[in-house]
């Protein structure tokens, strides 16, 4: 059981391969479509989540597709579930399992992550057929007086609390615990906040009883404030998520793959090319969303001769993302 989450985890974390998160909930992927034209029905979230697995050679760059609830539960035009089809693409199917973020209770402007509740029943579910990883991510802002501590450590629970939950279920989970861009805030602060997060999430998962060589961490890179106007090339943006992360995270841990929280496709990958100039104990390696698939959305909207196009588009971002990191 144990050797199998470590053989999951270090599958998803292998060079030159990242993840594909194409797990945005039924109300953004329904405002990304709108935004590009395509009405936000469940057929065509659908048809756009088959036009991205079924890109063709996906797997030599992508080890894992991380899914919404949605989609894991519909099926491809060939009649087959999403999860059991991406398998069958040599690609390991994830599932998203937290129900969003919320306000947190007397914390205004803070969120905490929900999902906890039944969770250990539908990881089983998911299981049964064919998730084997998982996602939870939590929402860290930096404003005004936040993040308070009672943010940070409520979300570190959560997330141990999901992390163990899978562990039991032979599930490996991904935690993301996200400091959000947006804000004024520089790059120092930026580090600041992202330690703290890491140090609170690491003390929950230590007390949790979690294993971090069966667990991936999806953090953010380490960035100035978007309205911040301090500007951060590559190497800086490298040097101080490299020293973040070395200062708190065990060399045990499975790998860390970095979510691309709004930068650009190609601001991204710059970013993570820098990375790799670093020596880390652990991989580091990508899992981005928007920067993964947005050129694709855009290529492809909504229009059926044009499967080929998005295919492309997101080959187009796939591979300078698995050279990077090759
Ligand atoms: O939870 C966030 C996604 O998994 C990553 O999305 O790369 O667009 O920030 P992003």
């Amino acid at each position: 059981m144990i050797e199998a989450l470590h053989g999951t985890a270090r599958a998803m974390v292998s060079r030159p391969r990242g993840i594909l998160a194409a797990d945005e909930s039924i109300g953004t992927m329904s405002s990304r479509l709108e935004k590009v034209g395509v009405a936000a029905t469940a057929d065509n979230r659908r048809d756009y989540r088959e036009m991205l697995v079924t890109t063709p050679e996906l797997h030599e760059g992508i080890s894992g597709v991380i899914l919404s609830d949605e989609t894991f539960n519909q099926k491809l035009s060939d009649g087959n579930t999403f999860p059991l089809a991406v398998h069958a693409l040599n690609i390991l199917p994830g599932i998203k399992v937290d129900t969003g973020a919320k306000d947190l209770a007397l914390s205004p402007g803070e969120k905490i992550t929900e999902g906890l509740d039944g969770l250990r029943e539908r990881l089983r579910d998911y299981v049964s057929r064919g998730a084997r990883f998982a996602k939870w991510r939590a929402v860290i802002t930096i404003g005004e007086g936040r993040p308070t501590e009672r943010a940070l450590r409520a979300n570190a629970h959560a997330l141990a609390r999901y992390a163990a939950l899978c562990q039991e279920s032979v599930l490996v989970p991904i935690v993301e615990p996200e400091v959000l861009m947006d804000g004024d805030h520089t790059i120092e602060r930026c580090a600041e906040v992202t330690r703290a997060a890491l140090e609170y999430l690491l003390a929950e998962l230590d007390d949790a009883g979690v294993d971090l060589a069966g667990t991936v961490l999806k953090p953010n890179m380490v960035v100035p404030g978007t309205t911040s106007g301090q500007q951060a090339s590559p190497e800086e943006i490298a040097e101080a998520t490299v020293t973040t992360l070395r200062a708190v995270l065990p060399e045990t841990l499975a790998g860390v793959a970095f979510l691309s929280g709004g930068q650009s496709p190609e601001v991204a990958t710059a970013n993570l090319a820098a990375m790799q100039k670093h020596e880390t104990p652990w991989p580091l390696t990508f899992s981005f969303g928007r920067a993964l698939v947005d050129p694709a959305l855009k290529a492809w909207h909504g229009d059926s001769a044009l499967i080929s196009a998005g295919q492309q588009a997101l080959a187009g971002r796939v591979q300078p993302n698995s050279a990077a990191v090759a």
